[in-house]
């Protein structure tokens, strides 16, 4: 957990220009910086960066934010890790909040670890570069498989020395511990004397990345054909890597798996590593075994579009056809694509450029539910009771999918291929998924009350995301005017000044009216709090508030273009409103602008107890329904004079 002094120094320290231009060429426009949006395809730039206001907006997709919001959509982290990315990049200390001291020993048992798999990574990285059997042996294998230093180092791949224990006895040199040594399989133990040596040895060395970059395992290939040896070795599984957890490439491909929309899912290190040099990028690779639900869950982190792609052999094909099924129940789109006779991605990337690739894949890519069928139907020939097995496979496999439409357009495609009546199959699908439901109830009946949820540093706020409340329009228009002028002085009273987020949370308490959406009462209780505080900043509190939902919604109130539909504001810019400020004209505005979003809430509150007393007269005509559909009508015409002169309306 990240204290709140930290965040404050992240936030100042990550000027948004700075942070935008790692990633992104800007230009000057005028107080602004435009360039081509990363998250979306675009050839004319609509991407801006108001170092102002420290906030990005595209006005093409849409997404802005602060400096964490853009390395949260870039680099694909939560908020507290990309405030941790961006604390490294600025040399920020972190300091956590306060944790148990059995968290305190893990967490820093999982630091030492990671500190010990970053001195590894960059002694076998050194061995590569440095040493003449790295030069000879290893960067002469590298070479030879065709890739370039430039994607070597990318990976940091490296290479481990032909010795007992040169790695084993230099780490211990350096004061690195023996125990974390061998807890991350690095080093072994032997027996007779105790002594340690290296678990990797005379092997090109590929470090695998967790999600956001830190190296949790390595991969060791050997050089040279060997029946005997297995080609590769791998880290055991340690309290930082679960084997079954990871993807490897992922780091280097989340980005351009969400960019595209699609991630592309290869066999091996090498296949990704070709893949990604070839200029494609969204690929990941299970590492030689079928996915597991962790692995999957990953991938839908970024997108539910997933392309297999299989080299060829009709055994392999055959053994990870059955992890498919697992990505169908969890509701992903597969594609398959097989490739030409025994060629792999590694070497089809070599050999292709990265438009025939993709253009490739995008014209031989066909539906996992297709290609099963054919598959099997190949396999079953003539023989009935084979066939009939085959139906009952690919059944299962329909009966995976969640949405109604896609099943029926594949139990149609299957019904032809396999000659056999599209009733049948539909009756098979629904017995099946009768009884997911079935277990599933069951399931959910022992597993409820079983949610621990872990904690972030963001402060939660259950939003309906979705669904757009009543009152949104007339709370945002508010919001507008307390992110922006919070602090602006409305009029004078006689002992005090009344500002603009004075007067609105008096306006909105007489009335008793409260924000219906969570996140627009989220912000308002916040403003209670700093009403009196003359040197509080509103818009700077609120673009780097430590909730994502606020600070994007802050940010997009402080881009210039939010209000430009409103009819109070239309045409007036940023620059116009300051230029308005300087001639005194900025405050007849806000003196006018103020108090009319406050009477367009309020008129939208009484049209709709309007409505209600209009439905209850009609329903039951009584004198005081009556009444009071009289004072609301009366109250409805008060509203709209006002809204002219900019007088203030009780409505209650
Ligand atoms: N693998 C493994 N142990 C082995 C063989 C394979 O862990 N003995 C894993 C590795 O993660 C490997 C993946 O399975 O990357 C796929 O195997 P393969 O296609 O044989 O490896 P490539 O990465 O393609 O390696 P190369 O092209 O160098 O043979
Ligand atoms: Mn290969």
């Amino acid at each position: 957990m990240i204290d709140q002094q930290t965040i404050a120094k992240i936030m100042d320290a990550a000027q948004i220009v700075d942070v935008v231009s790692d990633f992104v060429t800007l230009k000057k426009r005028g107080v602004n910086y435009l360039g081509l949006c990363p998250f979306h395809n675009e050839k004319t730039p609509s991407f801006t960066v108001s170092p102002a206001k420290g906030i990005f907006k595209c006005f093409g997709c849409g997404k802005g934010g602060n400096s964490v919001h853009f390395i949260m959509e870039h680099e694909q982290l939560s908020y507290a890790d990309a405030l941790r990315f961006l604390a490294k990049k600025y040399h920020i200390e972190i300091i956590e909040k306060e944790q148990t001291d059995e968290e305190k020993l893990a967490q820093s048992e999982r630091e030492s670890l990671f500190a010990v798999n970053d001195y590894a990574v960059k002694y076998f990285i050194d061995n590569l570069n440095d040493t003449r059997d790295g030069q000879a042996i290893g960067l002469s294998y590298f070479r030879e498989r065709g890739f370039k230093d430039e994607i070597i180092k990318k990976f940091q791949l490296g290479y481990s020395l032909n010795e007992f224990s040169a790695f084993s006895d230099k780490a211990i040199k350096n004061g690195y511990n023996a125990e974390l040594l061998e807890k991350l399989g690095l080093s072994i133990r032997r027996e007779n004397d105790n002594s340690l040596f290296d678990r990797f040895r005379g092997r090109v060395m590929f470090p695998v990345h967790s999600i956001s970059g830190k190296v949790v395992a390595f991969g060791g290939r050997i050089l040279k054909k060997d029946e005997k040896t297995a080609k590769y070795l791998n880290s055991p599984e340690s309290s930082i890597y679960h084997k079954s957890n990871e993807l490897y490439g992922l780091y280097f491909a989340k980005q351009f798996i969400v960019k595209h929309d699609r991630c592309i899912l290869v066999e091996g290190y090498a296949d990704v590593i070709s893949m990604h040099q070839a200029g494609i990028e969204n690929v990941v690779a299970s590492s030689g075994t079928s996915l597991t639900l962790p692995q999957i869950r990953l991938i839908r982190r970024f997108t539910p579009n997933i392309t297999v792609i299989y080299d060829g052999d009709a055994a392999g094909i055959k053994a990870s056809i059955r992890g498919i099924d697992l990505l169908l129940e969890e509701g992903m789109n597969i594609k398959v694509l097989l490739l030409p006779d025994g060629q792999d991605p590694d070497n089809y990337a070599q050999t292709h450029n990265a438009s025939d690739f993709i253009e490739f894949i995008k014209t031989h890519q066909v539906d996992f539910i297709h290609f099963k069928t054919n598959l099997l139907l190949e396999e079953a020939g003539k023989d009935p009771i084979k066939k009939a097995e085959l139906i009952g496979d690919l059944v299962k496999s329909m009966s995976l999918i969640s949405d109604s439409i896609i099943r029926s357009v594949y139990v149609k495609e299957c019904a032809d291929l396999l000659e056999v009546d599209e009733k049948i199959l539909h009756n098979a699908i629904n017995k099946l998924r009768r009884k997911y439901r079935e277990d599933k109830q069951k399931a959910d009946f022992v597993t409820t009350n079983n949610a621990a949820e872990k904690t972030e540093v963001e402060i939660k706020v259950d939003l309906p995301r979705t669904t757009v409340m009543p009152y949104d329009a007339e709370e945002k228009n508010i919001l507008y005017f307390l992110v922006r002028y919070a602090g602006e002085v409305l009029y004078e009273k006689t002992e005090n000044e009344i500002t603009v987020a004075k007067y609105i949370v008096e306006e909105l308490d007489c009335d008793h009216i409260i924000f219906q959406n969570p996140l627009h009462a989220l912000m308002l209780e916040e403003m209670r709090k700093h009403i009196d505080d003359k040197s509080f900043n509103s818009s700077v509190f609120y673009t780097n508030y430590p909730n994502c939902d606020v600070s994007s919604l802050a940010a997009d109130l402080m881009t210039d273009k939010y209000m430009e539909s409103k009819i109070f504001l239309k045409h007036i810019s940023d620059e116009k409103k300051r230029e308005l400020y300087k001639q005194q004209e900025f405050e007849e505005w806000l003196s006018r602008s103020v108090p009319r979003v406050i009477l367009e809430m309020k008129n939208k509150l009484v049209l709709e107890q309007l409505k209600e007393a209009r439905e209850r007269l009609k329903s039951n005509f009584t004198p005081e329904a009556m009444k009071k559909y009289a004072q609301l009508d009366a109250l409805k015409n008060e509203i709209s004079n006002a809204k002219e002169l900019g007088e203030r309306v009780v409505i209650k």
